[in-house]
């Protein structure tokens, strides 16, 4: 039996004594004799009686055992041209004061405190200061648009807001003050203040009694300890799409995540205690929380905060020379990354610049890794590249190649086989087990392990409904796909309206409310359609009122606009066309997935249910207008 296998059972059969062992390699206020609470599922508890801090952990533990003069973060902006070092006890003396100001202004344990920021050290510095106080974080993304700023702010309802001045994308300064303004505006909760990092690029305006200026009230602020919060105290809310509108608010408990995140870091991705770490993402996205923060601080790691893209950043080279002047053993990313620096660079001339022998794995994921990509990246690096999946409700990785316990062999198209903790499996449409290399839905049998998310903020019924009440028992991920003869996983498509661009989750039923919100949309659907960098782009089909006699094109134009306004630009929601009618089952359903494959030129079968075939002949039409359905 391989090593891998070995530890995979040990984890299923032994699963409680497995995770209690694992806990040993953090630090506890008080050490918990019970694993797990399974009193009542499926809100499961792990270490329900112990006491620790997130912070704690990730900070002071390094600084009192021999780290305070290593480099915590690795700041490096590729788009100010700035790089700075961080040690740990720098780090430790800014998050308590920071934890101090929160303090002082009247945040404490359990209340909630939301970060708008771009990837600038204050983002990490604005976490752990919450972590610190067992005040609850939840970071919203900066591509978001004050719309989804303003419902999250009124989903978890923050007493404060650290948020910085602008951020800085190629070409563009994103000035992040006066959305924020509108989001609070929008909001029926209002935070009580405000702390802005103000950055030269644009300074922001403050509203005297709210706002403050961080900088000025982090220097009088005194610093604060770390408390001790039970296991199950949330250390963050982060909100991810879901198939309707409303995001959902996954909870992330602090015991489990220390004692996961950090078991991950040795046995998944194989690094040691300081070696330079580098997961190229945004702090607003799990990768960011668990990966470029929380993981790699628990493990003593140096850590790299990347402002920057894979390409134009100033060019394809802008990984390599990270990596090759700071050190990375590790570098963690999208696929969508990649395929960028491919397009830019097939040959891989930009690697010849930089000496790259610090470097031993590549670890992508955030959407389905295409073999070409994969193959490409293992011929320029010479180093495995692993492929693995998980979701913002896991934290963690529910199938992946654990670099740390034994390499095994890699299957392109595959990210290997079930995480440690992961009673993976595939079931069909009645809850049976399917047979190997069937595709059906994939489930984990409960419990989840420690790290994972035990409930949704503020709505448990809906975590039920969510994700437990299809196939009882067992989580459902929302994903579709199989298990081969060998136990590889293959992770196909999502079973809901949730599509992935350029590795961040979106949901079309987001879109669709915003393009029904126009006053000349009768009716609408958007799909993801196949996209040769970031996977899948979103593509609307409108249907307008009938009497409408303004031009397609405007409206097309406003619907565009309306997106980026309301979402934010990230969605890139950018084609949109206008159509006689929809496509639709007897029983009134859309036919998405048709329209889809017309659009990608794939084939498909007239669905038996249709109501008028000919529908799909002005469809393919219409979306030969604006370049789809070309093959
Ligand atoms: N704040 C404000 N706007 C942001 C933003 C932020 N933090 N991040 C992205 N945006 C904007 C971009 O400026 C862009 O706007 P535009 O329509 O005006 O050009 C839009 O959102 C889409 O951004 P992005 O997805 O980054 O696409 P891109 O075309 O600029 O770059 C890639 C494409 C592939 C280079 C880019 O997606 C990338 O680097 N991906 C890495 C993968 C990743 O980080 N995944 C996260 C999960 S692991
Ligand atoms: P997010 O919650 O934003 O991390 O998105 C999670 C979703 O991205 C998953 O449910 C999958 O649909 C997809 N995903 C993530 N990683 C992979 C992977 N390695 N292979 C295939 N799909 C992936």
């Amino acid at each position: 039996m391989t090593d891998y296998q070995k530890l995979y059972n040990h984890s299923i059969n032994n699963s409680e004594q497995f995770w209690l062992d694992a806990a040993r390699d953090i630090h506890w206020d008080k050490f918990p004799a019970i694993a797990i609470d399974q009193s009542d599922p499926p809100f499961y508890r792990w270490y329900p009686d112990g006491l620790t801090n997130a912070c704690y952990n990730a900070v002071d533990y390094h600084v009192e055992n021999g780290r305070a003069d290593q480099t915590a973060i690795i700041y490096d902006s590729a788009v100010t041209d700035d790089s700075t070092k961080i040690t740990y006890a720098a780090l430790l003396g800014r998050v308590a004061k920071v934890a101090g100001l929160l303090q002082q202004s009247g945040v404490g344990k359990g209340d909630r405190v939301i970060v708008y920021m771009p990837m600038i050290p204050e983002a990490v510095i604005a976490m752990l200061a919450c972590a610190r106080i067992g005040a609850v974080h939840s970071v919203v993304f900066g591509g978001f648009a004050a719309n989804e700023l303003a419902v999250r702010i009124d989903d978890c309802k923050p007493k404060a807001i650290l948020a910085a001045s602008c951020g800085l994308e190629p070409g563009r300064t994103v000035e992040y003050k006066p959305l924020l303004d509108q989001a609070i505006d929008l909001a029926a909760h209002k935070p009580d203040h405000c702390y802005i990092w103000q950055r030269e690029q644009a300074r922001a305006s403050m509203i005297e009694g709210r706002d403050f200026d961080w900088r000025e009230s982090e220097t009088q602020a005194s610093p604060a300890d770390c408390i001790a919060v039970e296991s199950n105290h949330p250390l963050y809310i982060l909100y991810t799409s879901g198939t309707t509108g409303a995001p959902k608010g996954v909870v992330r408990d602090t015991g489990g995540s220390i004692v996961s995140l950090k078991w991950t870091m040795k046995n998944i991705y194989g690094v040691e205690p300081g070696e330079v770490y580098w997961a190229a993402s945004d702090v607003g996205w799990v990768v960011g929380h668990s990966y470029i923060v929380y993981a790699p601080l628990f493990h003593g790691n140096t850590t790299v905060l990347y402002e920057g893209k894979p390409v134009g950043t100033p060019d394809p080279g802008a990984f390599w020379r990270v990596i090759s002047e700071h050190n990375v053993s590790v570098l963690f990313t999208a696929p969508t990354a990649f395929r960028a620096i491919k397009k830019e660079d097939p040959g891989g001339e930009y690697l010849k610049n930089y000496d790259m022998s610090c470097f031993r794995y590549l670890f992508l994921a955030g959407e389905r890794c295409d073999p070409d990509t994969l193959q490409w990246a293992k011929d320029k690096l010479k180093v495995p590249v692993i492929d693995h999946w998980w979701q913002t409700e896991t934290g963690w990785s529910i199938a992946t190649n654990c670099a740390g316990v034994e390499l095994l062999p890699i299957k392109s198209g595959s990210p290997t086989k079930p995480a440690p903790g992961y009673k993976l499996k595939v079931l069909d449409s009645d809850g049976n087990d399917c047979k190997a290399c069937d595709i059906g839905a994939l489930v984990v049998e409960s419990p989840l392990p420690p790290g994972t998310f035990p409930t949704l903020w503020e709505a448990p019924d809906r975590y039920v409904s969510s994700y437990f009440a299809n196939y009882p028992g067992h989580y459902e991920t929302g994903d579709a796909g199989f298990i081969d003869e060998d136990g590889y996983v293959f992770v196909m498509s999502r079973t809901d309206d949730v599509i992935n661009v350029a590795g961040h989750r979106l949901s079309t039923g987001a879109m669709e409310e915003v393009l029904a919100g126009h006053p000349d949309v009768a009716e609408c659907a958007v799909m993801g359609v196949a996209d040769n960098l970031k996977g899948q782009v979103p593509l609307g089909m409108l249907v307008l009122n009938s009497g409408c006699n303004r031009s397609n094109e405007d409206i097309c134009k406003e619907v565009i606009q309306k997106v980026r306004d309301e979402i934010g630009p990230v969605a890139a929601f950018k084609s949109a066309v206008v159509v006689k009618r929809l496509p639709k089952t007897r029983s009134g359903k859309i036919l998405r997935a048709t329209m889809r494959c017309i659009a990608d030129g794939s084939e498909w079968k007239m669905p038996a249910t249709i109501d008028d075939p000919a529908i799909l002949e002005e469809i393919t039409e219409s979306l030969k207008s604006i370049g789809y359905a070309t093959q």
